[in-house]
């Protein structure tokens, strides 16, 4: 009988289609190699105790009883609501002490609250010894992100499940790995903040007011993301750059860009990258550019010179794992 178990989960980036996605059209999103630790211990008592000291969370407690009701603080509320709804699934037979810990910073959008969820399910199954299957998975971890930001497509979870490269409709409809190897890619962080469900609400504002327009904006988007799956594939960054500046065209348009993010994503067309583009919601967060690798050191310090921070990503990372049982 286990006592004790650690998994982990990548964040993600974002590469092509985001906001298009949530209107059934395709995205393509990479899991990347920082990670999220999550681990879980039966403990005698009935109640569940969560310390997550990167988010100065120390021992916050909750009866079993009570868990998902009341006030719960936005540091634990994908883990609070994450363990309800796996024990409304399955069951809980034991109090649980959660610690996590991460790689990055939650600032960055690399997808944290998604990955410490996906992280937590499968800590969880493994320690009640309950075998989920990846889609059983998804399913769980999915809930808790609609339950909490009652919009989303999905993609965070999926790139922390499967990992590698994906290919993905909303709901996880569709979740194809692509087989491709490294990319040439220089993240930029843009030190702003974004806030995924105000730009997702904006973006549904702009579209239920101008449904014609947006509508080609979207469909727009998601024919990119077609052309540029089979480029991965090939391997093709220059026609990917070209793709990248025509998608960062269209999300200015629908009101997602930022100058901070323009600034960084100019530094890198103005020194020969291939191509930009924001990456995830807008509004601050990341950007993302495909580069020549002679191009590398002088973009990045170009990034820093604008006002940003570049970060040192590897991309195609692998899904979640049990680091310890
Ligand atoms: O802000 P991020 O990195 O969580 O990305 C959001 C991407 C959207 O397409 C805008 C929303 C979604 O759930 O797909």
């Amino acid at each position: 009988m286990l006592n004790k178990t650690i998994a982990s989960a990548p964040g993600k980036l974002m590469l092509f289609g985001e906001h298009a996605v949530i209107y059934g059209y395709p995205c393509i999103v990479t899991a990347v190699n920082q990670r999220i630790y999550v681990s879980v211990n039966k403990i005698k008592e009935k109640k569940i105790i969560i310390s997550a000291p990167q988010l100065n969370t120390q021992e916050y407690q909750k009866d079993l009883s009570k868990i998902g009701k009341g006030d719960i603080p936005k540091e634990v509320k994908f883990i609070e609501i994450g363990l309800k709804n796996y024990r409304n699934k399955y069951s809980l037979p034991t109090g649980i002490n959660i610690v996590t810990k991460s790689d990055f910073s939650s600032k960055f959008g690399f997808g944290s609250s998604s990955a410490v969820t996906v992280a937590l399910i499968k800590a969880l199954s493994t320690l009640f010894e309950n075998k989920l299957s990846k889609k059983e998975l998804f399913s769980i971890c999915y809930k808790t992100v609609l339950d909490i930001q009652k919009a989303g497509s999905g993609f965070d979870i999926a790139a922390a499940i499967w990992g590698g490269t994906i290919y993905f409709i909303s709901g996880g409809k569709v979740i194809k790995p692509l087989r491709i190897g490294e990319m040439p890619l220089v993240v930029g962080y843009t030190k702003v903040k974004a806030d995924t469900s105000t730009l997702v609400r904006k973006v549904g504002d702009l579209y239920r007011e101008n449904k014609k327009e947006i509508s080609i904006i979207f469909s727009l988007i998601g024919d990119i993301v077609l052309k540029a799956k089979v480029k991965l594939i090939s391997q093709d960054w220059k026609g990917l750059g070209k793709l990248m500046d025509i998608n960062q065209g269209l999300l200015e348009s629908l009101g997602v860009g930022s100058i901070e993010l323009s600034k960084l994503i100019y530094a890198a067309r103005s020194l020969g990258a291939y191509g930009a583009k924001l990456s995830g919601a807008g509004g601050g967060d990341c950007m993302i550019t495909f580069t020549p690798n002679t191009k590398f050191g002088s973009i990045k310090k170009e990034i820093t010179k604008k006002g940003g921070v570049a970060l040192d990503v590897k991309t195609h990372a692998e899904g979640v794992k049990i680091e310890k049982a």
